[in-house]
């Protein structure tokens, strides 16, 4: 069974909502950037690739079959701004399990946008799409990703040790994962 939810989602500070063609130039801002490509599969992005990604986008509103990814803009309430994004993948329709991922401008970095965004992603999955588990990756040496993981209350179940090669170098990659019953005292 499909997911198709209501946008935008309100958070105190921010509204996740479906990305639109005029975010091209936000979105480039931070894609576009070394630092923010350093741990992603993708190096940094040209502008022509960032418009690609964007027409992507903006169909990326709901799940028909695994695979399907939700992703979605989070913009502060304040001003308006787009500041990152955040996926939803849906990977197991039968064991019910979704990968979520993130990516924030660096500018707003460090002030828990990130963690108040992804709070309402697994809200969103857990509550009204009845998944089971939810589960990220990152590479070992990215602590911010690792930490905010952490402070989602996700735990560390597995620790791949130069299992593929990244970038040029052997990867290191963390698994972490959250189910249900544990997320928020249940949902
Ligand atoms: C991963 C990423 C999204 C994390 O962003 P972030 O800004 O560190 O996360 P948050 O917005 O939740 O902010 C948390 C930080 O702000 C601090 N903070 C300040 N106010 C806060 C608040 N109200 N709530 C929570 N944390 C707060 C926290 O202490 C934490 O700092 P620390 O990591 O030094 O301990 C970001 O580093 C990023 O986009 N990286 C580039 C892309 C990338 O690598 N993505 C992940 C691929 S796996």
């Amino acid at each position: 069974m499909g997911f198709f939810p209501d946008f935008p989602i309100v958070t105190p500070r921010l509204i996740l909502r479906p990305f639109t063609r005029g975010d091209v130039d936000a979105v480039f801002d931070y894609r576009g950037r070394r630092d923010v490509a350093f741990y992603l599969f993708d190096g940094p992005l040209s502008r022509d690739e960032v418009a690609t990604a964007v027409q992507q986008r903006v169909v990326q509103i709901g799940w028909n079959e695994p695979e399907d990814k939700i992703v979605l803009g989070a913009e502060l309430r304040e001003t308006g701004t787009l500041i990152g994004e955040l996926s939803l993948i849906w990977r197991s329709e039968e064991a019910r399990q979704a990968e979520v991922g993130w990516i924030f401008h660096p500018e707003y970095q460090g002030r828990g946008y990130a963690t108040e965004a992804a709070g309402a992603m697994f809200d969103l999955a857990f509550r009204d799409a009845s998944i089971h588990r939810i589960f990220a990756r990152c590479d070992a040496r990215n602590g911010s990703s690792w930490r905010l993981m952490e402070r989602l209350g996700m735990r560390r179940e597995a620790h791949f040790r130069e299992h593929a090669i990244f970038k040029g170098g052997w990867d290191e990659e963390f698994i972490y994962a959250v189910l249900r019953r544990e997320w928020r005292d249940g949902v």
